[in-house]
């Protein structure tokens, strides 16, 4: 453990101007495996393994009754308060007022509307992350929907296009089934406002994936990871660096990103889920800001492997055995784990290995009853087809994206779009600049292919919108076990290099690509591209 601390230290030290400004997220001490500062909980945390999973209720979809025979979805972004802590209430931001939001299952090529009505007191923007979607649909950071009575927040650049107290937003979902999730992306707010819940799960579901034969219903989970921190009252804690938001960001010790000491899945503390001793499906999505995991099972005496069928964007080509999965901010892993043949009442736990002090065992699995089990884990998963690998030579410009802190030095940098220098004097930056919505880092031409490369100072999952990528190298060598299938979020350590090939595709218009650590992104760790 404390080596290969040192050697992330140890990387920074090269970085020179990195190094000055290491002590901003280091002074806290960050774990092994994230960049961030840990958030201490006021009041006793909860018990371990006692409160059941919640399983995120299920939208309702309207079947091809919007325009034109689209399926609808409504949805209501309002405050609402329950029990996170046994005995203690929190209040938070949800859709429908749940944390998570209702898990929406749309079907591949076949358009789904979400109708967002905002009553929280807070512009709100709702993207759908994974999603092909249209640019106007896609949740960029300044088409908000506005609360009632609220007027358009003042920001740097062009403006966008923010509707008033409702907006649609139309998902084509020309694309592979898979694990998506939706959150908000206001500008400068979207790690406080998905901090406080505004997040949930939405499965692309498609005719060849029901066909596999992988276990479903009940035994298809939805697990959204996510850390949070919560006062003595139970309400959740955050260190905005003004608590009446009238600038972004968080206080300087936070700058690195915010660690919980609670883990919640699917909204619960640590809980405990009793299940057939069968295989079961685990959509794992990673809803932190700053916190990475490193996922192993274990109990009854062994380490137990997942078989990764999935990843950010659907199913693998075959199935792979991994004995633990990493799994970055915004990233989903899709497993199956098999608890059949174990006996009534076996205990199996789903452990992070990265921090073990402050997160370790995160769900609990008791093995309640025999059952039957017809599922079973086909040696093909995906057609050859759709995994096929992107033929470097079709590459037609190669671009290079460096993801760093940086001091504030002028140059209209050390900004964020409301216009201010953080106290810290450092933003985050891409490639050297703070994120202005009136500049494009690439033109990217639909249909063509491009080699993408991606370097970093600490770590960044670096996610594109829009676009799906194939990572070909990691450090000069074979991608990593998370690197497989096809990609939208891309999990970096510190000092590391990442290539990658995506094909431009989809709609032509300005999106944006940036870092999901939600703390640097709202310090101005984004940049827009536009495809032509
Ligand atoms: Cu998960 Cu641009 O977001
Ligand atoms: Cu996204
Ligand atoms: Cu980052």
């Amino acid at each position: 453990m404390r080596a290969s601390r040192r050697q992330v230290l140890g990387i920074l030290g090269v970085g020179g101007a990195v190094a000055a400004t290491g002590g901003l997220w280091r002074a806290a001490g960050s774990p092994v495996g994230s960049t961030g500062a840990l958030l201490r909980s006021a009041g006793p945390l909860p018990e371990r393994f006692r409160v059941p999973l919640p399983i995120p209720r299920e939208a309702k979809v309207v079947r091809g009754r919007g325009p034109g025979g689209r399926d609808r979805v409504e949805l209501v972004a309002r405050e609402s308060e329950f029990e996170i802590l046994p005995g203690r209430h929190t209040r938070i931001w949800g859709y429908d007022g749940t944390f998570p939001g209702p898990t929406i299952r749309g079907r591949r090529a076949r358009a789904l509307d979400v109708v967002l009505r905002n009553e929280l007191s807070v512009p709100t923007v709702l993207h759908l992350h994974g999603g092909q979607t249209p640019p106007a649909s896609d949740g960029y950071p300044t088409d908000y929907v506005l609360p009632q009575g609220v007027s358009e927040p003042t920001v740097m650049g062009p403006q966008g296009t923010s509707t008033s107290v409702t907006r649609t937003y139309e998902f084509p979902l020309k694309q592979r089934a898979a694990t998506l999730w939706y959150h908000d992306h206001a500008m400068d707010f979207t790690a406080p406002n998905v901090y406080r819940g505004l997040a949930g799960m939405f499965v692309v579901e498609d005719e060849q994936d029901a066909a596999l034969g992988l276990p479903a219903g009940e035994r298809d989970l939805p697990l959204v990871i996510a850390d949070r921190s919560f006062g003595a009252d139970g309400d959740l804690l955050y260190p905005a660096l003004f608590a009446d938001r009238r600038g972004p960001g968080v206080q300087s010790r936070f700058m690195g990103g915010v660690l919980g000491d609670v883990v919640l899945v699917n909204g619960a503390p640590w809980p405990v889920h009793e299940v057939d001793a069968a295989r079961y499906r685990l959509r794992v999505l990673n809803a932190s800001s700053a916190r990475r995991y490193e996922l192993v099972l274990d109990g009854h005496g062994s380490a137990r492997p997942f078989v990764q069928v999935g990843s950010d964007q659907g199913l693998l080509e075959r199935p792979l055995q991994r004995g633990s999965i990493v799994v970055a901010q915004g990233e989903r892993s899709d497993v199956v784990v098999d608890f059949g043949g174990l006996p009534v009442g076996a205990r199996v736990t789903l452990r992070d290995t990265l921090d073990p002090d402050v997160v370790g065992g995160i769900l609990q699995f008791v093995v309640a009853r025999k059952a039957a089990d017809e599922s079973r884990v086909p040696e093909a998963l995906a057609s050859a087809a759709s995994m096929r690998v992107i033929d470097p030579r079709e590459v037609t410009a190669t671009r290079s994206f460096h993801f760093q802190l940086r001091a504030d030095g002028g140059g209209g940098g050390g900004r964020s779009q409301h216009g201010r220098a953080h106290p810290s004097g450092h933003l985050w930056t891409v490639n050297g600049v703070t994120f202005a919505s009136g500049a494009d880092v690439a033109r990217p031409v639909l249909g063509t292919v491009e080699r993408w490369r991606f370097t970093t100072d600490v770590h960044h999952p670096v996610h594109v919108h829009a676009l799906r990528m194939q990572v070909v190298g990691r450090n000069g060598g074979d991608p990593r076990g998370g690197d497989l299938g096809w990609k939208d979020t891309i999990d970096l350590r510190p000092g590391e290099v990442v290539e990658v090939l995506t094909r431009i595709e989809g709609y032509r218009g300005r999106y944006v690509m940036h870092c999901h650590n939600l703390e640097h992104e709202d310090m101005a760790m984004m940049v827009n591209f536009t495809i032509v």
